[in-house]
């Protein structure tokens, strides 16, 4: 059977832990100049039928460092495009790639391309979930501040696909996730807790975390802007925070939205290290993906 990665669930905590250990050691290799080919003359072909920076750039180079080659196959060039069934383009691609990254809007479209496919199928976002980010959010975590277990993780925004990983990360980890969120636009993901406001849902928390209000794909976008207009991180947010607190964000970002410049680019901020965890994360979990199909 094919090891997939669609969903933060599909890994152990034990899992991670392993990938987590070798992304550090592979940054550290990175950083004192090293690029060890581990992955020479393997090939991952890439599918965006949604905009991407930092998926797309982080995969070609760890493809790259990591001495292989990552294709990006331009979705609109596809048979699919015609019509041509995903089962039939995942086989087909199987033939050619070690692995598949896709990143689009449906997740069963995503399920579909895994069910079918014999090599491993990675999720590189959908409407559902963005497990490669919150793998890079996670050893960010565990970079400046060690485990999650027991801490409070507080999302303010939208609860959206990024929000949905993070709540499988949440149950896996045994962390707290407390989310403040507009009553119309909550969903019940599994083991969050609502508050009222923002700053309710901040109160001692470990990290914070927020997303763009508009999703990829939402259409109603002056809908949202009124309703989370005061669904946004502060420096009144981050005060009921734990004074230790980090601030995270997905990118990309819109100050003066969900989270305000002060605070993106204050010294509570590890987006940029989060930005450069999805490389050396993305490359560790390649590695991992592709040793369990040897
Ligand atoms: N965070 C993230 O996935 O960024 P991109 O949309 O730029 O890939
Ligand atoms: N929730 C955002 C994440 C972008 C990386 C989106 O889906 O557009």
């Amino acid at each position: 059977m094919v090891t997939h990665y669609l969903n933060f669930a599909d890994c152990s905590a034990e899992q991670y832990a392993q990938i987590i250990a070798r992304a550090v050691q592979i940054k550290q290799e990175v950083k004192s100049g090293e690029r060890r080919a581990r992955l020479a003359g393997h090939t991952l072909l890439m599918l965006f039928d949604k905009p991407s920076t930092r998926t797309r750039a982080s995969f070609i180079a760890a493809m790259t460092q990591a001495g292989g080659n990552a294709v990006e196959l331009a979705a609109s060039t596809l048979q699919l495009n015609r019509g041509e069934p995903i089962a039939d383009t995942a086989r087909a691609l199987s033939a050619y790639g070690d692995a598949l990254m896709i990143r689009t809007d449906a997740h069963s479209k995503i399920a579909e391309f895994a069910a079918a496919a014999t090599c491993p199928v990675i999720n590189g976002l959908s409407d559902l979930s963005h497990p490669c980010q919150v793998l890079a959010d996670v050893m960010t975590y565990h970079e400046h501040r060690g485990s999650l277990k027991d801490k409070t993780v507080t999302w303010i925004g939208d609860c959206n696909n990024m929000l949905y990983s993070w709540a499988e990360a949440a149950q896996l980890f045994e962390c707290r996730l407390h989310v403040a969120c507009p009553p119309a636009y909550r969903q019940p993901f599994p083991g969050i807790i609502f508050f009222e406001n923002a700053a309710a849902a901040a109160d001692g928390a470990d990290l914070v975390m927020t997303d763009v209000w508009a999703s990829m794909g939402d259409a109603d976008i002056e809908a949202r802007q009124a309703a989370f207009a005061n669904t946004s991180v502060n420096s009144t947010v981050m005060a009921a925070a734990a004074k230790e607190a980090l601030f995270m964000h997905c990118l990309p970002a819109h100050r003066g939205e969900e989270v305000t410049a002060d605070i993106i680019d204050g010294a509570q901020s590890v987006v940029w290290q989060q930005a450069e965890n999805r490389l050396h994360a993305q490359k560790a979990l390649l590695l991992f993906l592709l040793e369990q199909n040897d």
